[in-house]
């Protein structure tokens, strides 16, 4: 078997690190690799509190408890999401396999940012789908390029793709560009999906702006998980939220 492939930008990091650069990796997506971790006493409980009960209620769409508690934390956001209208899954990898799994047929597309997490390709090559890049403007703050965005649209879309906070860029969309992608979106009847997997690492004045808590998409997976939220890449646990 051939060695798995590194992705590009990867792997010019590592080249580069090898001759011996000293560079920054602003796009690493793990939390763990910039000294963030999680408090390893509060998760030691939580494990020793299953060992001693071992609590079993299998649901299709994850433990109810974790459910509600993940209503309540968009709750205190000023976002209303209902605990049956939460999906946990393994990961937002897996989340983005399901939503392109579901919203499409072969041949669909979606639209989604440039530049973007490059896992993205390879999940829509998995799920034997299109994606369309649409613009980022480099030059306005990396916001959304909305000419392009239309340009790219065709019969085939399926959905658009927010990624916010961005990776790789870090750009933050902000009410004005939000309201615009979802009357977009809106007229067009294309649900939209919201990575916002970096939500807590908005430092920004008030509550991190969220189409679903600002606007009215009329259809609405709003992404997040664990891995980035709470530095813990490897516990595997992340949900859909459908709102609208
Ligand atoms: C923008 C973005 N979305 C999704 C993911 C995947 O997150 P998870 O670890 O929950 O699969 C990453 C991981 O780096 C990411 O950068």
């Amino acid at each position: 078997m051939s060695a798995p492939e590194i992705n590009p930008i990867e792997a010019t990091y590592r080249r580069l690190k090898a001759a011996g650069k000293d560079l920054l990796k602003l796009y690493s997506g793990n939390p763990n690799e910039q000294g963030i971790h999680f408090p390893g006493e509060i998760l030691q409980a939580s494990y020793s509190r299953y060992f001693e009960k071992q609590d079993y209620f299998p649901h299709p769409k994850g433990l109810k408890v974790a459910r509600q508690a993940i209503s309540d934390y968009y709750a205190g956001q000023k976002a209303e999401v209902d605990p049956e209208n939460i999906l946990l899954t393994s990961g937002t990898s897996e989340s983005f396999f399901y939503l392109f799994s579901l919203l499409t047929q072969a041949g669909d597309n979606v639209l989604v940012p440039k530049p973007a997490y490059p896992l993205f390709d390879s999940i829509a090559e998995l799920a034997k789908i299109e994606l369309r890049h649409y613009a980022l403007r480099e030059d306005l703050a990396w916001s959304i390029d909305f000419a392009d965005l239309e340009a790219k649209r065709d019969s085939r879309s399926r959905a658009v793709l927010l990624v916010s906070p961005n990776n790789p860029t870090g750009a933050v969309s902000d009410l004005e560009e939000i309201s615009t992608l979802v009357d977009w979106a809106n007229s067009h009847d294309l649900p939209l999906i919201c990575d916002e997997v970096f939500s807590e690492f908005f430092f920004g004045e008030g509550a991190f702006p969220r189409p679903m808590a600002l606007t009215k998409p009329k259809l609405c997976f709003t992404l997040n998980g664990l891995s980035k939220m709470l530095a813990l890449p490897g516990l595997k646990l992340s949900w859909i939220a459908v709102t609208g």
